[in-house]
């Protein structure tokens, strides 16, 4: 890789990037067929219908695990398997602080304490022996995120799940098609909840699916997701306390034919973050997420790399993103971390947590890698990933360049 010497864009020059990177979400006459067959059909929910049932059972199929429930979103996904793992009121799940604040927020839905605790620096996935120190009598289950696609340790997390009598329920949001030893993410816990949002790795806008091995939680995560109801039985026979998480049949149209081309896409995505680690890797100042050598394969909801600020002449963080987006790479940012949102800062929680206050002091908590982390790394789409190679390693080439400009960069900024 040479290093482009041109002016950046942001001061006048001419971007790395002449053209658009492939656009997201990616659909074809499969998606077309297919939600028309359902149109023609007319059963239109899934009570009616087979096709986002016969989709979960793929994706999960795709996965590893035995059995996939078609949902709503992945907020519900994760609500679903905690009501199923018997988790409420008095009870506490430990939720790593460097991610989207679903993984937390549907905790406290059930009235449990989210127990945020800290994310291992080079990863951000779940610190695993914080999770271990922040166990107590009342924690029933881990909530483990594969942050941008990057498997969190499950060979420790299972250990240490089994060993405590927890269970681990995986947020595979970001991580469609990431493979750790041989089996998809989302099958080594308990339970594994996938979200199909628009910004996903596959989507139908909104969907969620659920993945398990064992029949009894799939039967209960199916029941509150389905009004109470038992499958088989009377439809108005309501056994337990549900409520309606039911993906459309629309959805599941869709989703299979996203899942039809993913194992492709998640190929090349794979490849070509795996190049792209390797030439940004080259580059004094960056580090890209560290990579487990127990994944076959990461399914990169964003591709993520640690930025160091005093290596390009101390160009803030916020500056340097505006200065890569202006090169023509499509920019996403980082979440903050879960300790700095108002709703734990500020422990509004409304009616949640209000039977079983708290012993947690969430105004006071601090979580220093990902505090650190949400102030110095840089997340880009993965639409990126699908382009050619050399296109891909553009994107090194446009950090290159701002490192090469950066005392320009900062008297302008
Ligand atoms: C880590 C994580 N968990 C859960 C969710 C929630 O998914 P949904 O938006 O489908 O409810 C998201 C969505 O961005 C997420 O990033």
């Amino acid at each position: 890789m040479t290093a482009t010497i041109d002016t950046p864009a942001l001061l006048g020059g001419t971007p790395v990037r002449h053209t658009a990177y492939p656009s997201w979400p990616v659909w074809d006459d499969g998606e077309r067929s297919r939600l028309l067959d359902v149109l023609d059909a007319g059963g239109w929910w899934q009570g009616d219908g087979t096709v986002a049932a016969t989709f979960a059972r793929n994706f999960a199929e795709y996965h590893g695990a035995r059995f996939g429930m078609a949902m709503t979103n992945g907020t519900h996904t994760i609500e679903a398997a905690l009501v199923a793992c018997d988790v409420g009121e008095g009870d506490e799940v430990i939720v790593p602080g460097m991610t989207f604040v679903a993984s937390a927020s549907a905790v406290l839905a059930v009235n449990a304490a989210p127990v945020l605790v800290d994310v291992d620096p080079d990863s951000l996935c779940i610190d695993v022996a914080a999770a271990e120190a922040a166990i107590t009598e009342r924690t029933k289950a881990i909530v483990a995120v594969h942050v941008a696609g990057c498997a969190a340790d499950l060979d420790a997390l299972t250990d240490l799940c089994r060993r405590r009598g927890l269970r681990l329920i995986e947020d595979c949001a970001h991580a469609h098609g990431t493979f750790w030893r041989g089996r998809g993410v989302g099958s080594w816990g308990d339970f594994g909840s996938f979200s199909m949002q628009r910004s996903k790795l596959m989507t139908a806008g909104e969907g969620g699916v659920l993945i398990c091995n064992d029949e009894g939680l799939r039967d209960a995560a199916w029941a509150y997701s389905d009004c109470g109801r038992v499958k088989g039985e009377w439809f108005y026979h309501h056994a337990t306390v549900g409520t309606n998480l039911r993906m459309t049949e629309w959805q599941g149209a869709v989703l299979q034919a996203q899942l039809d081309r993913f194992p492709e896409q998640n190929r090349i995505r794979n490849d070509n973050a795996v190049a792209l680690n390797a030439a940004l890797a080259e580059i004094p100042g960056i580090r890209p997420q560290r990579r487990d050598p127990r994944m076959d394969s990461q399914g990169n909801y964003c591709f993520v790399f640690h930025y160091d600020a005093a290596e390009f002449a101390g160009l803030p963080l916020r500056a340097f993103e505006r200065a890569l987006g202006a090169e023509g790479i499509p920019m996403g940012v980082s979440y903050p971390s879960l300790s700095d949102l108002s709703v734990f800062r500020d422990e509004r929680f409304g009616p949640r947590l209000r039977a079983s206050a708290p012993t947690i002091d969430y105004r006071h908590l601090h979580l220093p890698n990902a505090e650190a982390a949400a102030a110095s790394t840089v997340w880009l789409q993965h639409r990126l990933l699908l382009a050619s190679r050399e296109d891909v390693l553009d994107v090194a080439r446009a950090v290159e360049k701002l490192r090469v400009h950066a005392t320009d960069l900062v008297a302008r900024s």
